[in-house]
């Protein structure tokens, strides 16, 4: 078995920050010391540079049938942009709307990654609508293949979302078989209502996606969940979480002992409404759901962040090229198909907005990348983690370097990046997956198709009861 050694360099992860030596065995990680000597071994010299757990990508939608259109980042462009940026797993949603069977889905998933990636992968299982059949089928499906995390839609009332009854449903399942239960949350029926009287006016610009999706149709469907997957006792992920007023839900049932976890993304971090503002159709580059902010709502995201209420990053990677398909909606702002780049940069820009601005640690960093996404999605400690043991999925970091985030340089297969023109402080210099290079010194030197389906186990935690000391 091959071995090498990372030497030298500065280890992160969630709770730990130290120098030494890492020694890798085939695909795991089987030493973490002082001084590490083994002179079978090929050395990686990381002196002067960070060592993070890959990163972990629990939000991607690539070669996904969407809005009339799909995607244009597929398997193989849009795994090697992750591996670029960083990211060694990614967890995709495999949609069901439309399959009489979910395993038919799943199958389908399985052809469109396999042969493509370069990363390993897993993913969510999407819940449009439940009847008798589907209902037995969804948990001996989830079992048979490793998938502890199913989703669903509150919105995009005309392709996915689900009534409150699915919802309700999926809850229920998430409670009898463990898996964390998913949901994005944006009142879709307000949200079409909201559509049709812009459209009724003449609205046609890009701006007009934000202003017909208000935080307060997130925060209202954030409730909903919450309260709805706590009557079904479930374990709640709120994806893409991006105002305050669904950070204060989350906040205020987590206070009350929910088991609901949060997610934000990168743009809505960094990146305000007034993008849509953008002269002409520029505005459509910044069309996603739900829709970016005025800028007061960074500040309780980033809070959020820091005090642990929001736990991961997703990129919710969903391209569509500019001068292509978000033309479908040049006349008419609710046909431009929704989503943008990111899986890229998602690693870069919290490390450079994060700790380089020092808003948050650098393992508060790794937990948000890599570490908590592990955890709730039952990769770790496989995954998500420098350990001995763990798969040797690392990213030999350079904290000093400046670049300029553009189009021109990135490898996504889409023809602007949101983050134009941004300068970041540190990028990925090399990338090891389960212990081979697939970027070595900023070059792509993986496999098309080395990725692997990761099965995840779908054992519930031993319950605790609670105790009351007088
Ligand atoms: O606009 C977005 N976010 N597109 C992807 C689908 C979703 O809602 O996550
Ligand atoms: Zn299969
Ligand atoms: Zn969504
Ligand atoms: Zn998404």
């Amino acid at each position: 078995m091959s071995k090498k050694i990372i030497k030298g360099g500065w280890i992160a992860t969630a709770s730990d920050f130290f120098q030494g030596d890492i020694l890798i065995e085939g695909e795991k990680i089987v030493q973490i010391g002082g001084n590490i000597v083994d002179p079978d071994a090929e050395i990686i010299d990381a002196s002067g540079k960070y060592v993070f757990p890959g990163g972990i990508d629990p939000h991607t939608h690539l070669d996904m049938p969407f809005n009339n259109t799909v995607t244009d980042d597929d398997w193989e462009t849009g795994t090697i942009a992750a591996a670029f940026g960083g990211t060694t797993t990614i967890i995709d949603f495999a949609l069901t709307a439309g399959e009489s069977k979910l395993a038919n889905a799943v199958e389908k998933w399985h052809k469109k990654a396999e042969g493509k990636a370069v990363v390993d992968y897993g993913f969510h299982l999407m819940i449009h609508d439940l009847n008798d059949e589907t209902e037995k089928e969804l948990p001996i499906l989830l079992e048979k293949e490793g998938i502890s995390s199913i989703k669903v839609f509150m919105a995009y009332a005309k392709e996915f979302q689900a009534s409150d009854r699915t919802l309700f449903k999926a809850f229920k399942i998430g409670k009898e078989t463990g898996v964390v239960v998913m949901v994005h949350c944006e009142n879709g029926s307000v949200i079409d209502e909201l559509v049709e009287e812009a459209r009724r006016k003449g609205h046609t610009a890009p701006i007009y996606h934000a202003l017909t999706r208000p935080p307060e149709v997130e925060g209202e469907a954030t409730k909903r969940a919450i309260e709805l997957a706590h009557i079904a006792g479930a374990k709640l992920y709120v994806v893409h979480v991006t105002c305050k007023e669904a950070v204060e839900e989350i906040i205020r049932a987590r206070e009350k002992g929910y088991e609901v976890y949060g997610e934000t993304c990168p743009p809505y971090l960094v990146l305000d409404q007034t993008a849509l503002e953008k002269p002409g159709f520029e505005g459509a580059k910044y069309v996603w759901s739900p829709p970016l902010r005025p800028k007061s709502h960074q500040e309780p995201l980033w809070n959020a962040l820091k005090a642990k209420q929001l736990q991961t990053i997703g990129s919710d990677m969903c391209s569509f090229n500019y001068n292509g398909k978000k033309r479908l909606g040049l006349n008419d702002f609710s046909k431009i198909p929704n989503g943008g780049p990111f899986i890229e940069d998602r690693f870069s820009v919290l490390f450079s907005e994060g700790v380089a601005k020092g808003r948050i640690s650098i393992t508060d960093f790794v937990d948000m990348i890599a570490t908590s996404a592990a955890k709730i999605f039952n990769l770790y400690p496989q995954k998500g983690t420098i350990a001995v043991g763990s798969d040797a999925d690392i990213v030999i970091f350079d904290p000093t370097v400046k670049r300029t985030i553009s189009a021109e340089t990135h490898h996504m297969n889409v023809d602007y990046n949101p983050f134009e023109g941004m300068e970041v402080t540190g990028e990925p210099v090399s990338v090891l997956l389960r212990g081979e290079f697939i970027i070595k010194d900023k070059e792509f030197v993986g496999k098309i198709g080395g990725g692997k389906y990761i099965h995840r186990s779908l054992a519930k935690e031993p319950k605790k009861e609670t105790q009351i000391i007088n």
